[in-house]
């Protein structure tokens, strides 16, 4: 197994002291083929993944719906697709939501969907104002996961879902060694031939940082963010062997 290099030791410990900083400047660069990469960066499994993020939030009708880290807006055209409701998409990175506008305004969703820069730590919205609420790979890139779950479900009304969508770990013997031979030796490469030398830092940062994200904070430290932020009935499902996590909550009443 290849050792990290000084860079990527750096990228990770980057991430957990200046967050916002470090996904402004990662984000920053990837807009142009992102929706194409990240298929590739996730072995083709993000599609499958986002689709049954997205279910959980079908199956109670939505009127608002809420994106929190939307990027490029792949997940918003999902929601305007499979609901009737108007969905707000909010992110860090202006470059990810100009390629998200572009994407939107192709499609002509741009009735149903707006979106806008926003910190998933400090939402500017009311308490209760959406009916569901959707986010996809942030908590890697917030300090405090358990502060920033809390902020989220505040902006659902009570008895709203939360459905979410993150990387996993595969568990060991056998699934552990393969994914972590994918992150280490395949995804740095597979990112460099696919994209160039923004993707390859991706490809190399991405493996380290899952494996210390969940070092610091396991499934069941998740689950148990997710229930002190006054979520409920809280599901979680792993995908693709582990590689892959959905996990999905309503907000309590009262
Ligand atoms: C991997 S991208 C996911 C984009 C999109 N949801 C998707 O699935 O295609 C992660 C996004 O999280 C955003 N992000 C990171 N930290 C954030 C924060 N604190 N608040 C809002 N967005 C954040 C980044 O700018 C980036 O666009």
């Amino acid at each position: 197994m290849p050792q990290l290099s000084h860079t990527t030791r750096r990228a990770v410990a980057r991430s957990r002291e200046e967050p916002n900083r470090f996904a402004r400047d990662l984000f920053g660069r990837l807009p142009e083929r992102y929706d194409v990469l990240e298929e590739v960066l996730s072995f083709g499994q993000n599609r499958r993944w986002r689709t049954a993020m997205v279910d959980a939030v079908v199956a109670g009708h939505p009127a608002t719906v809420l994106d929190v880290a939307t990027g490029t807006a792949g997940v918003a055209l999902a929601l305007a697709d499979r609901t009737n409701a108007r969905v707000v998409g909010v992110d860090l990175t202006e470059e990810m939501l100009r390629g998200g506008i572009r994407r939107v305004t192709a499609r002509g969703r741009d009735g149903r969907i707006s979106l806008a820069a926003a910190r998933a730590e400090q939402l500017p919205f009311r308490d209760a104002t959406f009916d569901a609420l959707t986010f996809t790979y942030l908590l890697r890139y917030v300090a405090d996961p358990a502060a920033t779950l809390a902020e989220l479900a505040r902006v659902v009304r009570p008895g709203g879902v939360v459905s979410s969508l993150e990387f996993g770990v595969p568990p060991p013997p056998v699934w552990r060694p393969a994914w972590r031979l994918y992150t280490r030796a395949v995804l740095p490469v597979a990112g460099l031939l696919s994209g160039g030398r923004a993707w390859a830092r991706v490809g190399s940062f991405l493996g380290p940082s899952i494996e210390e994200h969940y070092r610091t904070y396991p499934v069941e430290k998740h689950v148990a963010m997710w229930t002190g932020a006054g979520l409920e009935d809280v599901r979680v499902r792993p995908m693709s062997l582990g590689g892959g996590l959905v996990m999905s909550g309503r907000r309590r009443h009262g």
